[in-house]
């Protein structure tokens, strides 16, 4: 049953509860609410209106600053999540996972305000985009920090190499069978559905948190033979206690699922891959941060990925991510798999 909340009289009204609050960070978590509504219109039509597949600029197909082609979407939502958050006064710099470096955000070079924004914005505009043209569940994840160095000057390095537990805020929207925006600014977790008749997200799961019980894991299992050790035996035991297998390929549908029903996502580093496949910044920082929120737990490999400082903005991570007691079970097995090893 959908309450009567929208999002941005929920944000608003939650934002009294903290003392010396300005409406800046409320500000922005609409203005990204008003983004994704514009992603969720084109994500609804995308077979309609000619923007399935690979997005080719100039007859041949274009690729991030990690290398990956790129969809149209992809850049649509790229360019749709930019030019809102630009034009949010509250917004000093973005990074994204589609463009190579920080980009700073000057309103008074656009008349709109004075220098710089006080938040910085880690965003992945479209993840699990290879879902789209086959009609999968798509998404989008963001996490905030507040910027470190002084508004008077350009965002920095700094602003955005910080740890999970100093966001401010993070969030993902699932372009799913419905729609959902789901965000946390460190109290709890809240969802909210959108109901496009209305054009409104409206608040449907209050307080999130993960239940007791996982009955999932999610891994793409062709891996799991070059999976760092101890993911192999856990994978095992868990098909053994009765947990069954889902993935989607995409990190927002698997981790919303899982924070519905229960699971744990595992994306381990390879003996190809040691640094695994995920973005450190706008994928795993912001899940783990909901997932302490939802009483759950994210490593990276042995360490709480909460408490790692990145080095790099498109630094990759392996993830495991989920209910606590799967997380301690999958690290027991790692700690094992380490003495059995090293003995
Ligand atoms: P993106 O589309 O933003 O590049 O993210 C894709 C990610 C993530 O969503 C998903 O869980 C993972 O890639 C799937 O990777 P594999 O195909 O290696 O399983
Ligand atoms: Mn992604
Ligand atoms: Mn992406």
């Amino acid at each position: 049953m959908i309450g009567a909340n929208t999002l941005q009289e929920f944000v608003v009204a939650r934002q009294a509860e903290f003392a010396g609050a300005t409406g800046d960070l409320s500000r922005l978590l609409t203005d990204i609410g008003t983004a994704a509504k514009m992603v969720n219109r084109h994500v609804n039509r995308a077979g309609l209106s000619g923007i399935l597949g690979a997005h080719t600029p100039d007859g041949n197909g274009s690729t991030n600053v990690q290398g990956e082609a790129q969809q149209k979407l992809d850049v649509y939502a790229d360019d749709t999540f930019h030019r809102v958050l630009q034009s949010c006064l509250k917004v000093g710099g973005i990074v994204s996972e589609e463009q190579p470096g920080i980009m700073h955000v000057d309103h008074s070079e656009r008349g709109q305000g004075k220098g710089y924004g006080k938040y910085v914005v880690c965003i992945d505009p479209l993840d699990g985009s290879s879902n789209i043209d086959v009609n999968i569940s798509v998404g989008t994840i963001f996490g905030i920090h507040r910027r470190r160095t002084p508004l008077t000057e350009p965002t920095s390095m700094e602003d955005f190499l910080q740890p999970a537990k100093d966001l401010v805020a993070a969030g993902y929207v699932l372009y799913g069978s419905s729609t959902m925006l789901v965000y946390s600014t460190g109290c709890g977790v809240h969802g909210f559905t959108y109901d496009p008749s209305i054009g409104e997200f409206f608040l449907s799961h209050p307080d999130m948190k993960f239940p007791k019980q996982a009955k999932v894991y999610s891994m793409n299992e062709s891996y799991l033979d070059e999976a760092v050790a101890g993911v192999k035996p856990f994978i095992k035991e868990c098909r053994k206690r009765g947990l069954t297998a889902r993935y989607t390929g995409a990190l927002v549908a698997d981790f919303h699922r899982n924070l519905i029903n229960g699971g744990i996502y595992l994306y381990p580093g390879t003996d190809e891959k040691p640094g695994g496949k995920l973005r450190m910044l706008y994928e795993a920082q912001p899940l783990a941060f909901l997932a302490h929120q939802a009483g759950g737990s994210t490593r990276c490999h042995l360490h709480d990925l909460l408490y790692r400082t990145p080095t790099s903005l498109h630094e990759r991570t392996p993830l495991f991510t989920g209910n606590t007691s799967e997380i301690n079970r999958l690290v027991h097995s790692m700690e094992t798999a380490v003495e059995n090893i090293t003995s």
